[in-house]
């Protein structure tokens, strides 16, 4: 496989100093092999949408999102799940970057993982963000599904990653993107 430069942009669902969200998106940073260039969005300015707002141009925390997202050869989500869906935060946050001009996602290499203390990892909320990306005519890969369950114990109190077996997991999931992406490019 090439090894040419690529950028990669992570998107945490959870606004929290703790997330183990956030936390997973940096441990996938840490293993991101030197040739991916991997960044992490900060969706933490953005507003509650409201299409007057938009009308009247778009903030410059949604303006900095949406070209985070257009520059990006490939987008990496992070989603807790909250009542079985994903957070109010990251829906907002897509709902600003799915609208016009030049919808960022059009086309776009994702991949969707989550964590939760709970047994199946944000499975429900992860079927949701897909159902998103349809939509939006984002490509997510489909394998490795990655859901981090119990996840509180797979990281130590300085919020890395210790869990040997999450930690190949997100290796193999940053592979198929890289090679997804790739393919897509063509
Ligand atoms: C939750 N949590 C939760 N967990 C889960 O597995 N399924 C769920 O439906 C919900 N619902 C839910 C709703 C709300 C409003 C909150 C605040 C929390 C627990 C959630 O998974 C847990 O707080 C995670 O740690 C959140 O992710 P971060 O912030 O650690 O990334």
């Amino acid at each position: 496989m090439s090894s040419s430069p690529l950028r990669f942009l992570g998107i945490s669902g959870s606004l929290r100093k703790g997330s183990l969200n956030s936390a997973a998106l940096r441990a996938v940073q840490g293993l991101a092999p030197a040739h991916v260039t991997f960044e992490i969005a900060d969706i933490s300015q953005i507003p509650i949408y409201n299409d007057d707002v938009r009308a009247a141009g778009y903030p410059a925390a949604v303006d900095a999102f949406r070209a985070q997202i257009a520059a990006a050869d490939a987008v990496i989500f992070a989603t807790p799940e909250y009542n079985y869906s994903v957070p109010g935060v990251l829906k907002n946050a897509i709902d600003w970057a799915s609208r016009p001009p030049s919808q960022p996602f059009d086309g776009k290499p994702v991949a969707i993982m989550g964590a939760s203390p709970g047994a199946i990892g944000t499975a429900r909320a992860q079927y949701d963000l897909r159902k998103m990306m349809v939509f939006l005519n984002a490509f997510p890969i489909n394998k490795p599904e990655i859901m981090i369950g119990a996840a509180a114990t797979r990281f130590n109190d300085k919020l890395e990653l210790t869990d040997e077996t999450t930690r190949d997991l997100l290796k193999q999931m940053l592979a198929s993107l890289e090679a997804w992406t790739r393919k897509l490019k063509g």
